[in-house]
């Protein structure tokens, strides 16, 4: 099983990015957490970060022929794009969603996401464990599928 791992924009700010809100952990950090829970479950993962909405659906659609599910953060991207969630909808593979803040306790625009309706899922709100529940939660998903 393999599952790509996609950073919205901005991400690859994280460390040093509103640490009151994001935490100091880096995305580098995260995605060494995450290649190691994927190590323990016998899956493979590999990790996309891209700060443009097109790169991010290129990423989506290239992982049509090679990967068995996508965990997402679509950063601010989730509150705006209908081309990532038609993307989405288009590969038909199973997408998580997840967010480090709890997108529900914040500005009322956050609340709104435009990939919610066609993912699996989201998890938002426990920092990085919101990814690592969220790798878990798709191999869970793809496994009883199978
Ligand atoms: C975020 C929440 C979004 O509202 C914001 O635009 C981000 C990060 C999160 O992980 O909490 O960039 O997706």
């Amino acid at each position: 099983m393999k599952i790509l791992v996609i950073h919205g924009p901005n991400l690859n700010l994280l460390g040093t990015r509103e640490p009151g809100i994001y935490g100091n952990t880096t995305l580098t950090n995260i995605n060494a957490a995450l290649q190691a829970l994927a190590g323990e479950l016998g899956i493979e993962v590999a990790f996309v970060q891209s700060n443009h909405e097109g790169g991010i659906v290129d990423a989506i659609q290239a992982a049509k022929t090679d990967c068995d599910g996508i965990l997402i953060n679509p950063a601010a991207y989730t509150h705006t794009s209908v081309a990532i969630r038609d993307a989405v909808s288009a590969v038909a593979i199973p997408v998580v969603e997840v967010h480090l803040s709890n997108v529900h306790a914040r500005e009322e625009f956050r609340s709104k996401s435009y990939i919610a309706p066609v993912a699996v899922g989201q998890i938002s709100g426990f920092g990085v464990d919101s990814y690592l529940l969220g790798l878990r939660a798709i191999f869970s998903h793809i496994k009883l599928r199978l």
